[in-house]
């Protein structure tokens, strides 16, 4: 049974400059929602309860969201606006939040591995808030979760994506497996479009076994000079077992100006937001 979920959120959101000066890229709304709080109903939804965020400088806003605010409460209390708080009050009675802090940006690969105290022994799902997945039917972890149950692997979420946007991702080959399903023998980092050993784009949902932390103590940089997971990845594939899975769904790329928009018209329209 998998109950935990890391999110790591300690990075600069450098793309949404001036908006994260000072405010966590993950606290960015879309509509009256911030990011986090869609990743953590995602993660609900598909039984994990037991959510682990690892911050850095500057992200005390996460830690305040995931938690009451007296004050607050008591000014709106009895009014219609109480309503609005219903979906972050059931995530508190549903959830329990642990925080820990990377003090270096060393990669994504080293975010998780900073998540390790908080994650133990055991399998876990893996969440970056600025890919805003949504699907009318399960959520996108609730898919994999599922499918955990099935290969007892780790396995990443991915996404065909155009050739010219493919050195933006990390990039999966394998063995197709099922329609959906690929063992993957191959993953590279942002490679060029050239390099890319196919056009299956790695997205910001993974479920990993806890020897991941292990491996990722013995990966070196690689891209950017930073601690990647898909390097680490790379070596659980070699050695073991690695599915990737074209999930059902829609996903919106946040860190970006266009996806963001796009993502905010769209959860507007089918009211996907806090109402
Ligand atoms: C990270 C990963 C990359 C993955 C992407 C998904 O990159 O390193 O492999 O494809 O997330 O969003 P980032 O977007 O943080 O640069």
């Amino acid at each position: 049974m998998i109950t935990k979920c890391l999110f790591p959120a300690a990075g600069y959101g450098t793309r949404f400059l001036p908006a994260t000066k000072s405010m966590p890229k993950e606290m960015m709304p879309v509509v009256n929602k911030p990011l986090i709080e869609y990743g953590v109903d995602e993660a609900l939804e598909a039984g994990l309860n037991e959510i682990a965020v690892v911050t850095g400088r500057g992200k005390r806003a996460l830690a305040d969201h995931f938690d009451t605010n007296f004050e607050l409460e008591h000014q709106i209390s009895g009014t219609e606006k109480e309503e609005l708080l219903s979906g972050i009050r059931n995530l508190l009675d549903s959830c329990t939040f642990a925080f820990t802090r990377q003090r270096e940006m060393k990669g994504l690969g080293h975010a998780i591995l900073t998540g390790k105290p908080l994650v133990g022994n055991e399998p876990f799902a893996v969440v970056l808030a600025d890919d805003l997945c949504l699907n009318q039917e399960e959520g996108v972890l609730k898919q994999m979760v599922d499918l955990y149950r099935q290969f007892r692997c780790s396995i990443v979420a991915v996404e065909e994506v155009p050739r010219d946007q493919i050195h933006k991702y990390g990039v999966i080959a394998g063995e197709m497996i099922r329609e959906d399903i690929y063992r993957v023998d191959k993953l590279v980092e942002k490679p060029s479009a050239e390099q890319a050993p196919s056009n299956l784009a790695i997205i910001g949902r993974y479920i990993l076994t806890p020897d991941i932390f292990d491996i990722l103590e013995q990966t070196a940089p690689g891209k950017g000079g930073e601690i990647q997971i898909t390097d680490a990845l790379q070596t659980q594939a070699q050695t073991g077992c690695v599915i990737a899975y074209k999930f059902k769904g829609k996903r919106f790329d946040c860190g970006s100006v266009p996806g963001f928009i796009e993502a905010t018209n769209y959860c507007y329209e089918k009211g996907l937001y806090s109402l």
